[in-house]
């Protein structure tokens, strides 16, 4: 909970020499926030954040990002912590309970998803309706919906034990759903789930039994959990951001997690990954040397960057990335030569190593960030690209309803309704169509 601290930021209007104290309110971790909410009652203004760069939307206790320093934790425990020795299934817990869970706890979550680890025959009907090479994001849109039509009647927004239900059935279909994207695109039978599996060994054999893909290795369902460990979280980001302000009208949650899916979708979000796909593979086309690519990054008129190198709020490092990093060098060394994407996952360990020594980079710190070092796991696992975005929202699943959860658990949650400067035309007169 945060308190409020017995600091005030004065706003004084010029014009009236009216004056507002603005109480200063304390986090546990962060910057303090001013609290605005009596700007316009007692001013008359509205407060103007385009991308809320400034604006905190809600208070919360699930997730923390420093970006200056590179950390991020998850319920107070960091996330390097839990990379190295929890799983995918124990941090879904921990997110959506608050705390991590003893044995006999996580036996019973894992058995309650189980439990709802099935999808009515019905929907495959729906991914039929779909072109064999439509976009799976598409596919997960509309199937996210659609799971509404068969579970609305039972859910009651402002029951706690009512969204926990919600909670555990959408963690439990988004992995089918996700491989039957997967599947449908590849005109594969849909595998049903095998509940004597955990939550991402069962992901992976939905998505890869009875295909022409490579056996499973402990090294790539290692990798895949970890991914789904570093994705599962990351405070109020746009997607996040959509799923609360469209719960926020007391809709369903499959409702509101579609939402988020969709804002997911967009390359500024979750599609980084995919670029970096698509310029290794520009690069490997090409022919041409590392250095060409190199020097065209740092070039001012020339708009090309390095995809996967940087990040908007991570300033120092991605900690997510040096996670990775260790996991995908593992993979790449156990897959040697035999990979037929090995050009291209040479050229990024090239790139990976160049960019590191380079002055502009290191002066920068444009550091390899998660997407640079996922997208080179999933290609190594022969996963398409139009699927990476996919299993981002597999992975975002638990924060999203945790983000849900949280704001529906607030008694004094309010829709979300933001204001606007308006700078349209004012006054005008209906003319008849003939006088236009
Ligand atoms: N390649 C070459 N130069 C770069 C790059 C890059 N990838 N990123 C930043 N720079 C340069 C930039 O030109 C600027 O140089 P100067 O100071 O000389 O003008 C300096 O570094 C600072 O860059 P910025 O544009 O102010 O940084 P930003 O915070 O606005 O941009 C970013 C962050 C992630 C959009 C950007 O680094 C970028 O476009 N990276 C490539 C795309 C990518 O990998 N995106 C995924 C981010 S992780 C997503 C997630 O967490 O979900």
């Amino acid at each position: 909970m945060s308190s409020q601290t017995n600091k005030t930021v004065t706003i004084t209007d010029n014009a009236t020499g009216k004056q507002v104290d603005l109480p200063v309110m304390h986090g546990t971790d962060g910057p303090d926030t001013v609290d605005i909410r009596s700007v316009y009652k007692e001013l008359g203004y509205f407060t103007f954040d385009p991308g809320f760069v400034s604006t905190a939307s809600c208070e919360s206790q699930i997730t923390f990002i420093d970006g200056d320093e590179g950390r991020l934790a998850y319920r107070g425990y960091p996330i390097e912590q839990l990379a190295n020795h929890s799983n995918f299934d124990e941090t879904c817990y921990l997110l959506m309970y608050g705390e991590l869970p003893n044995a006999g706890q996580l036996t019973e979550y894992s058995a309650n998803i189980k439990q709802h680890k099935s999808l009515d025959s019905k929907m495959q009907n729906l991914f039929a309706a779909f072109d064999q090479n439509a976009h799976p994001m598409a596919m997960m849109i509309s199937a996210v919906g659609a799971l509404a039509a068969t579970h609305n009647d039972d859910v009651d927004v402002h029951d706690a034990k009512s969204r926990e239900l919600s909670m555990h059935r959408l963690i439990a279909k988004m992995p089918i759903l996700a491989s039957w994207c997967y599947r449908h695109s590849l005109n594969l039978p849909f595998n049903q789930p095998n509940t004597d599996l955990d939550y991402t060994s069962d992901f992976l054999s939905m998505l890869f039994n009875d295909s022409d893909a490579p056996a499973l290795t402990p090294t790539m369902v290692r990798a895949m959990d970890l991914i789904l460990i570093l994705h599962a979280d990351h405070e109020q980001n746009a997607s996040t951001s959509t799923v609360r302000l469209s719960g926020s009208s007391e809709t369903s949650p499959y409702a509101a997690l579609s939402a988020g899916i969709s804002s997911l979708w967009g390359p500024a979000h979750g599609g980084a990954n995919e670029a970096v796909i698509r310029m290794l593979t520009e690069i490997v086309e090409s022919g041409k040397d590392l250095s060409h690519y190199i020097a065209r990054a740092k070039d001012k008129e020339d708009r090309f960057r390095l995809m996967g190198f940087g990040h908007r709020v991570y300033k120092n490092y991605d900690p997510r990335a040096m996670i990775i990093r260790q996991i995908c060098h593992d993979l790449l060394d156990e897959m040697g030569e035999d990979n037929p994407n090995q050009p291209l996952l040479k050229t990024a360990m090239e790139l990976e190593k160049i960019a590191l020594e380079d002055d502009y980079f290191i002066q920068r710190k444009l550091y390899p960030n998660v997407d640079f070092y996922s997208g080179i796991i999933f290609q190594a696992m022969n996963i398409p690209m139009s699927l990476f975005t996919v299993i981002f929202a597999l992975a975002r699943t638990v924060g999203w309803l945790t983000h849900w959860n949280e704001m529906m658990s607030d008694p004094s949650n309010k829709i979300g309704r933001p204001r606007q400067l308006y700078t349209g035309h004012v006054g005008k007169d209906y003319s008849d169509i003939e006088n236009r």
